[in-house]
């Protein structure tokens, strides 16, 4: 826990309130107002939290304004390796470092002994619509689980915990996969245990009964680097959702829910397909990269570079600095082109030498790449939120985890500024 390390003073009414300082471990400081309310009867105004901490957090370190994210401590950039390992990853997200092999092996071993949907679930899933909306889906089902594996809506040791955590992150791989097949009318492949999680998802999505996907070494490590690079991102909207759930001391399921909702959104994790329907129109329509960069800067225009600007990122996003090159190296060994990474590459190109985006530090961010290398596994537009989610899911429990088990956590619960009608009458309806 970090100490205070500093004071603060708040004049107001010509009074001295005296605000401890917390300093973090990077020495990002924050003004301990917990008992303003209470001692005080004041608020801080904050509607979008970003300058407000709502958590003690060990899990990602993100420095915005030098582009940095770490992992428990280590750079993102040491996971672009030669086999990137996804599952690994969710591991020391979740358990707090690097599992050893037989940490690892034990929790893979969960993952392929639970990677089937409980029956039941599966004929619920057949109800729904075969064009509903995958993001819908996804929540629904991770609301469901709650309804099939009751065993898991305690969760107060790891053991359990940790059976939870790989049921989901088996069972979300195998609820996407038949979401498209069903989209796409075509039978479910069921998961090979033999198969690693990603190899797995491609062999689910694109084999053929009696006709085994072969899947390549390259795309089986650009979708762990994808998922790896999607995994956590401190306290970002879906997993500030999650937590907010969790302080109910709702369970799992539940929370993880409320995540896969929040991502939905098109200015959050929803940005990657309109990213790509935004290259998808510009190449359709043949037009100007400089027309595209002209109408993103007119208030008065509607169109956004999406994949562009960031919460906290006032730098380059690491994550797309990364995917961009995974784009380049996948594409040079697949002898692959896409015209929409050439759109995307000229976009940046401009960009990042316009004064509109250089003075509000608006630079590609995470989506701007990811759905260019989505799309040459051949994975559709409308699945890509739902690969975000599967990425983003280890963040979520480990998010969850940590607001679950905190010492003296309470339910979180804003206070507002009151803007409403003064006291008034009730007023009868012969009156009105
Ligand atoms: C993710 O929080 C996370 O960590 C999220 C995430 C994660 O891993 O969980 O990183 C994933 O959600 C990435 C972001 C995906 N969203 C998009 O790509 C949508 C496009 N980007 C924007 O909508 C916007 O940049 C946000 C929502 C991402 C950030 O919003 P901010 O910081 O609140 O910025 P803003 O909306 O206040 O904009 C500041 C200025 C405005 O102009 P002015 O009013 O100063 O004239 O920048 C402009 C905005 O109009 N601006 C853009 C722009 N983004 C901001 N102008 C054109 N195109 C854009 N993309």
């Amino acid at each position: 826990m970090s100490e205070f390390s500093d004071s603060a003073k708040l004049l107001i009414d010509n009074q001295e309130i005296d605000l401890d300082v917390y300093t973090g471990v990077e020495g990002e400081r924050s003004i301990d107002i917990t008992s303003l309310y209470k001692d005080h009867q004041l608020t801080t105004y904050d509607p979008s939290l970003g300058n407000t901490a709502i958590c003690r957090s060990s899990i990602t370190y993100i420095d915005g304004e030098r582009g940095v994210l770490r992992y428990r401590g280590i750079p993102i950039e040491q996971f672009d390796r030669p086999k990137p390992n996804f599952i690994e990853v969710a591991w020391a997200l979740i358990f707090g470092r690097l599992p050893d092999q037989e940490e690892l092996d034990q929790f893979r071993e969960i993952l392929t002994n639970n990677e089937l949907l409980h029956e039941g679930m599966l004929g619920q899933f057949m109800t729904l619509p075969v064009d509903a909306p995958p993001m819908a889906i996804l929540s629904a089902m991770i609301s469901m689980m709650a309804c099939y594996h009751k065993e898991f809506l305690l969760l107060e040791d790891e053991k359990i915990l940790m059976g939870a955590a790989a049921r989901l992150i088996s069972k979300v791989r195998t609820i996407a996969a038949f979401t498209y097949r069903r989209s796409m009318g075509l039978p479910f492949i069921y998961p090979d245990p033999n198969m690693r999680y990603c190899a797995n998802f491609l062999h689910m999505m694109f084999s053929l009964p009696y006709k085994q996907f072969a899947v390549s070494e390259e795309m089986e490590d650009a979708l762990n680097l994808i998922l790896i690079l999607h995994a956590d991102h401190e306290q970002n909207c879906s997993a500030s959702a999650v937590r907010v759930v969790c302080s109910a001391q709702a369970n799992l399921f539940a929370s993880c829910s409320a995540g896969v909702n929040a991502l939905w959104g098109p200015l959050h994790g929803g940005a990657n397909v309109k990213v790509m329907e935004m290259l998808e129109s510009i190449y359709r329509g043949g037009y100007r990269a400089e027309d595209c960069i002209k109408a993103a800067k007119d208030r008065n225009n509607p169109f956004r570079l999406f994949g562009f600007g960031h919460r906290v990122y006032r730098n380059y996003d690491p994550r797309a600095k990364i995917l961009k090159s995974a784009c380049d190296r996948l594409f040079n060994k697949l002898k692959h082109n896409d015209p929409l990474l050439d759109i995307a590459r000229k976009l940046e190109e401009l960009a990042l030498k316009d004064p509109y985006f250089v003075d509000r530090k608006l630079y590609p961010n995470v989506d701007f790449y990811s759905g260019i290398l989505l799309r040459a596994m051949g994975i559709p537009t409308n699945m890509f939120t739902v690969m975000f989610a599967m990425g983003r899911l280890p963040g979520w429990i480990a998010q969850w985890k940590e607001q679950h088990f905190a010492d003296g956590a309470k339910i979180i619960r804003p206070r507002q500024l009151y803007v409403g009608n003064p006291k008034s009458n009730y007023i009868e309806m012969e009156r009105r």
